[in-house]
């Protein structure tokens, strides 16, 4: 699939080989960590991998760090845990909910929440490097994300934590072994490294956060949580029972506008959910998907009823990306 104003055959990148690519990117890694590292570690393929190669690589000096950034979703620590557990892969928890709250209070702007996302995780991992001596930051960046940071394009598109995200002054130095890599290829990848469920849906780095439209409070993530939580075991029951194919991504997004509902007798002034439901093959361009009515009845019934009095609209996204993005914001 061509990867939109730049195509990703015109990078000429493709997983061909992935037991040499995973023996050349072990042997990089060797080569250019010399000490202790950290490494980002968000329970996504991407950092899977990454994490999985500087541990061969690394052994003891590879330090894996979660951050439990508060903006996860239902049950995701116990989920990681146990993803981190079938791969093998020795990590740790931080947790650090409120400092990310208070960092994005307050802030509406797409931008500036993912900048300040950015900048906290960075702030974050040079504490954990300075109590373990390291200087440097293995993360699992992948092309699509410094190609829409900026990095490639004439405009950037959205500034990724991971790339554009990093402060100016930021003290450590940064390792990619994936960053030539698309999606498809990493989970090729994943696989040869045996990670469990290598074609799970990705899930941003900066979390809830871009999935609930304007300012952050904790009722507002809170409900982008439930409501995400019926999409998902929504879809998850669907593709189960062989009614619907399994898309790239699917997910709720708190909306911003206040919207005029029903309950009983009474006028309800509550908050309008989206749901996104994606086909793609990179994440550079994908295709809302079309899904049976049913499945977004009961998503709609579910939502409304399990948040009752809050939601009280939900919608579905028809657009494809382009013209809009996968993520909202
Ligand atoms: P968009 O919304 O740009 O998303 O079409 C493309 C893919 O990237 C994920 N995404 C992110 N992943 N850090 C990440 O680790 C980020 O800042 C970020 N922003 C978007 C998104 O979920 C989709 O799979």
């Amino acid at each position: 699939m061509a990867g939109g104003a730049l195509g990703r055959d015109a990078l000429g990148l493709r997983m061909n080989d992935p037991a040499r690519f995973h023996r050349e990117a072990v042997a990089r890694l060797r080569a250019e960590v010399t000490g202790p590292a950290i490494v980002a570690a968000s329970g996504g393929i991407d950092s899977t991998v990454a994490a999985l190669l500087a541990q061969e690589a690394l052994g003891d000096r590879s330090h894996a760090v979660f951050v439990d950034t508060g903006l996860l979703r239902a049950g995701e620590v116990e989920r990681v845990r146990s993803h981190f557990q079938a791969s093998s892969l020795r990590w740790e928890l931080a947790s650090a909910g409120p400092r990310f709250l208070s960092a994005l209070a307050e802030v509406s702007d797409p931008e500036e929440k993912r900048r300040r996302i950015g900048h906290t995780f960075v702030r974050l991992f040079e504490e954990q490097a300075s109590q373990r001596g390291a200087s440097v930051l293995i993360q699992g960046t992948i092309a699509p994300d410094w190609i829409e940071s900026g990095g490639a394009l004439r405009d950037t598109i959205k500034t990724h934590h991971n790339v554009g995200g990093i402060p100016a002054d930021a003290k450590l130095r940064i390792v990619e072994p994936l960053r030539d890599l698309y999606k498809d290829e990493v989970r090729v990848l994943a696989r040869e490294l045996h990670v469990p469920e290598a074609d799970r849906q990705p899930f941003p780095g900066p979390g809830l956060a871009v999935r609930v439209t304007g300012a952050l409070t904790p009722e507002r993530i809170e409900i982008c949580r439930q409501a995400n939580a019926v999409v998902e075991s929504e879809v998850e029951e669907a593709v189960r029972q062989g009614t619907l194919a399994r898309p790239w991504q699917y997910f709720a997004v708190l909306l911003s506008t206040p919207t005029v509902g029903v309950l009983g007798d009474n006028r309800v002034h509550g908050q309008a959910v989206s749901v996104r439901i994606v086909e793609s093959i990179d994440a550079m361009s994908a295709t809302a998907q079309v899904v049976p009515p049913e499945l977004l009845r009961r998503i709609a019934e579910r939502i409304t009823r399990e948040l009752s009095g809050r939601v009280t609209r939900v919608l579905y996204d028809i657009t494809d990306k382009p013209p809009a993005t996968i993520e909202w914001e």
